[in-house]
């Protein structure tokens, strides 16, 4: 393997020479420009555009091929020929004279290789895949050129200009790269991305006066009222199905209070110095490890002591999430809050499986429904239930005999289909399918573990990936029970 030293070197002014006149060679003339470099090319033919730049004074042009002595005086050189004999000879004078070569596709005759560069302002990203496949360096450049948008330049202005005021302000210089990070892991490049810079100041400027209230108040917890609280839905399971602001914001988190269903991909998104608290259900226990009043405190005071908190649950929020209560307790307490919400299971489970809960022909209208209404007394209109098109049922596989029971008592009909799905969107992830009249046998001989969710309904009709899953999981079934 052979590992290249990156630098970004500094061509103000300096000599670079460029041996070949082609669109290559207009290319690497181009950035050597870019960079501030006087720029000499050898060729016996120019493209146009060097012939304009010429012109234009920018570049000095030799109309002949290479000959030894035309390194001389360059810091840089770049060999852009097809022509290996001729890049031998610059390589020998370029070594000799200390210049530093790179010779297009001919890695024998480089000391220097050129990467693939994504550029946003002063933002600078370099690519190398060590020569070997510059396509592919290419293609990184790319995807991490998608990553780090216009916005990226305009916060690297604000940033730089900070700089010197944020050293005064904040002399610790602990304290100070600690804000840096908080800085740049806070959402003041939202603000920059929808435009709001005077929002990304008003955002920067408040972390700022916490890091200085730190040092000057010797305390950890300053700037009462300064924190806020994202409460973040997570999706169904694959880390991959947070929203990108859920995902935003969870890298700026100083808390993140999470639950069980929360990917533990996911907790490793947030800075490595956030502090990560477990809230959820543990596996086997009945309900939360931390009763519902006492996360609400956690998130209040934890928000008031001037800190970034994420609640970060599993799906979204608001379905059978408490999301709802949270907010009511952070309304009553002054602290600010948003809700970023999330892929709900009782919509992305199905999906999961190919099964739509919606269809033109088979549903036009669905309701979501928790599962446990069925182990008590329940308050829900079974009639109307019965009647709806598609059902799916969260928190239900403990009850799935009494649901699908109540169901037919209700009027729906036995033959009507029905499907668990376990695990979704996880590699772990199983459906068994059925009837109404069958699920709940299928489904405890199969096994299935929670989280498991019911879809009940026609919308089963056009679900071809849940028939393969079914044949599947029939695998998993007693031949008495197919
Ligand atoms: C307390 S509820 C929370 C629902 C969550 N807020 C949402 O929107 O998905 C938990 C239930 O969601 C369902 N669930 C969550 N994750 C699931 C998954 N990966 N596969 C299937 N069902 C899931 C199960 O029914 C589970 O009992």
């Amino acid at each position: 393997m052979t590992h290249f030293y990156p630098a970004f070197l500094d061509l103000r002014g300096r000599r670079a020479v460029v041996i070949g006149g082609g669109a290559i060679a207009e290319q690497k003339v181009m950035g050597l420009l870019d960079a501030g470099a006087r720029v000499t090319v050898i060729s016996p033919s120019v493209s146009r555009r060097l012939d304009d730049l010429e012109v234009a004074g920018r570049v000095t042009i030799a109309r002949r091929p290479y000959r030894p002595g035309d390194l001389a005086g360059a810091f840089l050189a770049i060999a852009a020929t097809d022509d290996r004999a001729a890049n031998r000879a610059v390589w020998v004078e370029a070594e000799a004279r200390g210049v530093l070569l790179n010779a297009v596709d001919d890695l024998p005759h480089c000391s220097f290789i050129a990467p693939a560069i994504h550029r946003q302002g002063d933002v600078t990203v370099a690519v190398s895949t060590a020569g070997k496949s510059p396509a592919l360096a290419v293609r990184l450049r790319e995807r991490i050129g998608r990553l780090i948008g216009p916005e990226y330049a305009t916060l690297l202005e604000l940033l730089g200009e900070l700089r010197s005021e944020l050293a005064q302000r904040v002399p610790d210089a602990r304290i100070r790269t600690r804000l840096w990070y908080r800085i740049v892991d806070s959402d003041a490049i939202e603000s920059v991305r929808r435009g709001d810079v005077a929002g990304a100041r008003r955002r920067i400027e408040q972390l700022v006066q916490a890091a200085a209230g730190r040092r000057n108040g010797r305390t950890a917890r300053p700037t009462r009222g300064a924190g806020i609280v994202s409460i973040v839905g997570a999706g169904p399971g694959d880390p991959g199905l947070i929203t990108r602001r859920g995902l935003e914001r969870l890298r700026a988190a100083e808390v993140v209070v999470y639950d069980r269903l929360v990917h533990p991909d996911l907790l490793e998104e947030a800075p490595p110095w956030a502090e990560r608290i477990f809230v959820g259900k543990r596996p086997g226990s009945e309900g939360h490890s931390l009763p519902q009043e006492q996360i609400n405190t956690l998130l209040i005071e934890t928000a008031r002591s001037g800190r970034v908190v994420v609640r970060l649950k599993g799906g979204d929020p608001f379905v059978f999430g408490r999301g709802a209560e949270e907010c009511e307790a952070l309304r009553a307490a002054g602290v600010p809050y948003e809700v970023v919400p999330g892929v709900t299971s009782a919509i992305a489970a199905p999906a999961a499986a190919g099964i739509p809960v919606t269809h033109r022909h088979h549903a036009s209208a669905f309701a979501v429904v928790a599962g446990h209404e069925c182990e008590e007394a329940s308050d829900l209109d079974w009639d109307a239930l019965a009647r709806l098109p598609a059902l799916v049922f969260l928190m239900g596989l403990r009850a799935l005999p009494q649901i699908t029971a109540r169901l037919i008592a209700h009027g729906m009909p036995e033959e009507t289909p029905a499907a668990v799905i376990a695990s979704a969107t996880l590699p772990e992830q199983r459906t068994v399918t059925g009837t109404l009249a069958t699920l709940a046998e299928r489904a405890e001989v199969a096994g299935l573990e929670p989280p498991a969710t019911l879809v009940v309904g026609k919308v089963m009709a056009s679900a071809p990936v849940a028939e393969r899953d079914w044949l599947a999981a029939a695998a998993c079934l007693s031949p008495g029970a197919m």
